[in-house]
């Protein structure tokens, strides 16, 4: 089954935020397209969403007046799900609940072609479960978009214990033609991104919750450090504290409390409090108007020599201290065993143009020798934040837990490799997908970073992926 040609239509039904946004898409790529609502106007309203949005295209310059003209004719309102008869392909995105979905597949498979497909974008239900009852099962496929479906280039193609294979390539090929990057994912819960993302969130807030940083200094370690697109605390302010702490908790009891998942109890008060981010005008930040904006800590630079001939990524021994990046062993414990003060710093995308780096020394690192070395990352344009002799410090210790994420999904099947690593890429923007960025960093160094933190806090949310402690 190739995917479905563009003379065919695509039904949409549910025209809110994903649903407009998939109409959008179908359209844009050729097909006809139905766009049904329940709620009376909804489906009009939505299609009028679509053309004031396209609009600003034009006068921007990147759509034309026709072009446009042409793209909203292709969508049409349906006035019932009857309507939907002839359509090749048939997506929902209506409410996040299961009985509401199940009811409606079973409309459309009635009033549906054998052949045709039918697509669910839910975010968080088990694809298996929305088609339990249906009489061909075979057909149904996530079709998991993210907002906002016609600008995020992933769509995660998830197959449930019934979806037919054939059905599954069917969704891919389509969401390619649409323009999209597709990836195949296996129905568990979050699928992909949903899932492997947790640790972005769930360690900066254990980084908080442990006093290593505040979240302006974590977020700056994180986006001007390791190259993330935005810090967790923005992120969080961004989705709202609600939202994100609700996927949390659905995500870790969906895995039977598995605690790498455990939510966080900073989080929950922040809940508990109303501060829900930016809606509200305040979660970790202030958005009142004339707050001030976050303000990362970071070690002033004085008039000192750097140290000379030192490298990122090699170690560095000038005689009376080492400087090197951080394995998960804490300073302390490497100055002890050598005798040397020792000064770790963190990971962070120098390729990418890094311009801060955390790092940590031994307590018998003198001021003189801090200050030179914030001296040294000064002349390769960086900024130096100094932070407590944490194992892994922040960077390193996130991508760790995201890149062991990524081969615990792997072993599970619910995705390979690649298809990890493209997710993250294309769904969450990640400057790297997380388990090709372990490979790069080296899976001995990775697996060493998880041990040692498993090792220090005696928490099983740190213990390394089978799949990764075999491949490294
Ligand atoms: P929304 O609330 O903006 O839109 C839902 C629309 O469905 C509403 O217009 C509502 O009137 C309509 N509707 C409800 N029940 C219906 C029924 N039985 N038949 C026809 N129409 C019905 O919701 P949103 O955000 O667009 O989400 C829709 C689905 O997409 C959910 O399953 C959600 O989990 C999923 N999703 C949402 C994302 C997001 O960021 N908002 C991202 C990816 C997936």
């Amino acid at each position: 089954m190739a995917g479905i040609d563009k003379s065919q239509t695509v039904g949409v039904i549910g025209a809110g935020t994903m649903g407009a946004g998939i109409a959008q898409l179908a359209a844009a790529a050729g097909h006809p397209v139905l766009l049904y609502d329940a709620f009376e106007g909804a489906a009009e309203k939505g299609r009028a969403r679509i053309a004031a949005g396209l609009e600003k295209l034009v006068q921007r310059g990147k759509m034309t007046a026709e072009d446009v003209a042409a793209l909203v004719a292709r969508i049409k309102v349906a006035g019932s799900i009857d309507d939907f008869a002839g359509a090749a392909l048939a997506v929902e995105a209506v409410v996040e609940k299961l009985e509401v979905k199940r009811d409606l597949f079973a409309k459309l498979e009635a009033v549906m072609g054998p052949e045709a497909i039918l697509g669910t974008n839910t975010s968080s239900i088990s694809v298996t479960a929305i088609g339990r009852d249906l009489e061909h099962p075979g057909r149904l496929v996530g079709m998991h978009f993210f907002n906002p479906a016609p600008v995020m280039k992933l769509v995660e193609v998830i197959s449930g214990v019934s979806t037919d294979p054939a059905a599954a390539a069917a969704v891919f090929d389509t969401a390619k033609a649409w323009g999209k990057v597709p990836v195949h994912a296996k129905s568990t819960p979050g699928f992909i991104v949903n899932r492997v993302a947790r640790p972005y969130y769930a360690e900066a807030l254990r980084l908080y919750e442990e006093q290593v940083a505040d979240p302006a200094t974590l977020d700056a370690l994180l986006t001007e450090g390791g190259g993330f697109r935005m810090g967790p605390f923005a992120l969080m302010d961004l989705i709202g504290h609600d939202v994100n702490y609700a996927v949390s908790t659905s995500v870790f009891d969906a895995y039977y409390q598995e605690p790498r998942f455990r939510p966080s109890i900073a989080q929950q008060e922040l809940v508990n409090a109303g501060r829900l981010g930016r809606k509200t005008g305040r979660g970790f930040y202030d958005y009142v108007e004339g707050a001030a904006p976050p303000h990362p800590a970071a070690e002033t630079v004085p008039d000192v020599d750097q140290f000379a001939g030192f490298r990122f990524g090699e170690e560095f021994d000038s005689g009376t201290i080492r400087i090197l990046a951080t394995d998960g062993r804490t300073a302390k414990s490497i100055a002890a065993k050598t005798g040397k003060p020792t000064i770790l710093y963190d990971l962070a995308d120098v390729s990418g143009g890094a311009k801060r780096l955390g790092f940590a020394a031994s307590p018998d690192v003198s001021r003189d020798q801090i200050d030179r070395f914030a001296a040294t990352l000064a002349l390769h344009g960086m900024a130096a934040t100094l932070l407590p002799d944490w194992p892994g410090l922040v960077v390193m210790r996130t991508v760790a837990m995201l890149a062991n994420e990524g081969f615990e999904a792997v072993l599970q099947g619910v995705a390979d490799e690649d298809g990890i690593d493209t997710a993250m890429r294309f769904g969450v923007n990640y400057p790297k997908g997380p388990v090709g960025w372990a490979r790069e960093i080296g899976l001995g160094r990775v697996l060493g970073v998880l041990d040692a933190i498993h090792a220090l806090t005696g928490d099983p949310r740190y213990r390394a992926s089978m799949a990764l402690r075999m491949a490294a």
